[in-house]
């Protein structure tokens, strides 16, 4: 069984409640359920912190044969964090970059990430299912 970790970093946890008009009134939790659902054939863990230290320790643990794919999506540390972007480069597991919201048609600083050129894969703008596609992308090994 193909195994894939959920990474979701600061201010995720508030998916619901969070600027429902920008990420949608669904809290991840519920959509996970569903994700878990359609993908049977998946052992789909999810790991949120509101720490980029705590991130990078996920990565680092996951990274080295815990998980065949890891889906990222590390929130506003997207747009500052080298030390993710390194930590992305060190591990050994492909990381695929996600986003909720179409980043680019938002604020300017919102236009760089630093994890995009160490990510395998990024998928930006298609709501809650951008982790859909990541997910079977990485079951497609795409
Ligand atoms: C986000 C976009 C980031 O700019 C923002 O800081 C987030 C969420 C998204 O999923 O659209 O926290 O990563």
């Amino acid at each position: 069984m193909k195994k894939i970790l959920i990474i979701n970093g600061p201010n995720l946890n508030l998916l619901g409640k969070r600027e429902p008009g920008i990420y949608g009134s669904s809290t991840f939790e519920t959509y996970l359920e569903k994700l878990r659902e359609a993908y049977p054939e998946a052992e789909i863990d999810y790991y949120q912190s509101n720490h980029e230290g705590d991130i990078i320790d996920r990565l680092h643990s996951a990274g080295f044969g815990e998980a065949d794919g890891i889906v990222l999506n590390a929130g506003a540390y997207t747009h500052t964090s080298v030390a993710i972007a390194d930590a992305i480069r060190a591990i050994r597991t492909p990381v695929i970059e996600v986003h909720i919201s179409n980043v680019h048609q938002r604020e300017e600083f919102r236009h760089h990430s630093h994890l995009s050129p160490a990510a395998s894969g990024i998928i930006i703008g298609f709501g809650l299912e951008s982790y859909r596609l990541a997910v079977e992308s990485i079951l497609k090994k795409l």
